[in-house]
């Protein structure tokens, strides 16, 4: 009998492929780059089984053009790229990664929240481009850490873990989430606040909630506005949480201290995102989850979704 076949849409850890052809046909985009709209398709023609990323769109066109796939894998958490609703209409299972990169995530928002805090980056390129001019009592001032309010903002794991990393800084810990969290407020003593209260009150404001119709633009120009002046923004999540050209515009008004950013609302960000160009702001390219450990959890986790998909039994399915 012929072996299912598999498709990969990116080249991925030697060692996850190699379990995979075991057991199955798989053909793997041998580029190092997102394909085009219409090589996806053509590829994804004859898969079973399609392990996914979060460049691929995948949506209703997609469904059509894979009419034997069992199951779309992700190599990712988020799967916002997904047109989710739709693939259950189809009855097509789609999975993510669950827990593989908490830390990794929880992690790279503090070191944001430091670097941004304490303007390592800025001192970091005036040493690199030979201005520093020598020691001065007005130079990169930043702002406290400890003792300070930290708003999180989506108090799922990945909020979870970067709240239960202040302890170290004795924070005060408010968080805005659909659920009550009970591990924060009893081992912080945590306060659940409405978005307001959190907006108001944090001197850091951390987003992990994840991107979907009733979040997107859920940070605007009103809600930067309620932010104290001396209080910064961190974005580990995705991009279209935030709107850009607000986020933009209030910086480089000084309406809040600084913004780092890991994600941003198109990724490469076009020439022309006013972020790129604002004030007391610096980005990284979506590497939150970027370690060896998290990643070597990643694809074992995909391959395994991938097995299951094609041995019918789906697991970490999200709808
Ligand atoms: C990374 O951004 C993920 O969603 O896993």
């Amino acid at each position: 009998m012929a072996k299912q076949r598999v498709f990969i849409s990116r080249p991925l850890p030697d060692k996850g492929i190699a379990v995979l052809k075991n057991d199955f046909d798989v053909e793997v985009n041998p580029e190092d780059r997102p394909l085009s709209r219409s090589e996806f398709l053509e590829k994804i023609a004859d898969a079973d089984g399609v392990l996914c990323l979060i460049h691929d769109r995948i949506d209703s066109e997609v469904f059509d053009a894979a009419p034997r796939v069992k199951g779309f894998a992700n190599y990712a958490v988020g799967f916002d790229n997904i047109d989710v609703p739709e693939a259950t209409r189809r009855g097509v299972p789609v999975s993510n990664t669950p827990g593989v990169l908490t830390d990794a995530t929880a992690e790279m928002a503090w070191a944001l929240l430091f670097a941004v805090a304490r303007r390592v980056v800025e001192s970091d390129t005036v040493m690199r481009n030979r201005q520093w001019p020598g020691w001065g009592p007005l130079q990169f001032i930043g702002g406290d850490i400890t003792g300070s309010t930290l708003g999180i903002v989506g108090a799922g794991r990945i909020g979870t873990s970067m709240a239960l990393k202040s302890r170290g800084f004795n924070m005060r810990v408010l968080y805005y989430d659909v659920f009550r969290n009970k591990t924060l407020e009893a081992e912080l003593g945590a306060e659940p606040v409405d978005l307001d209260r959190l907006l108001t009150e944090s001197d850091y404001v951390s987003i992990h909630t994840p991107l979907m119709t009733e979040t997107r633009h859920l940070i605007t120009l009103d809600r930067i506005r309620q932010m104290k002046k001396t209080a910064y923004l961190i974005n580990t999540s995705r991009g279209g949480l935030v709107v850009e050209r607000d986020l933009a515009d209030a910086l480089n008004a000084g309406r809040i201290a600084g913004a780092a950013l890991d994600v941003l609302s198109v990724e490469p960000p076009r020439p022309d995102n006013p972020l790129l160009a604002a004030e007391n702001c610096f980005i990284t390219p979506h590497v939150a989850w970027a370690t060896r450990e998290s990643r070597a959890r990643l694809m074992d986790i995909a391959v395994e979704n991938i097995r299951a998909f094609l041995a019918g039994a789906p697991q970490n399915v999200v709808n």
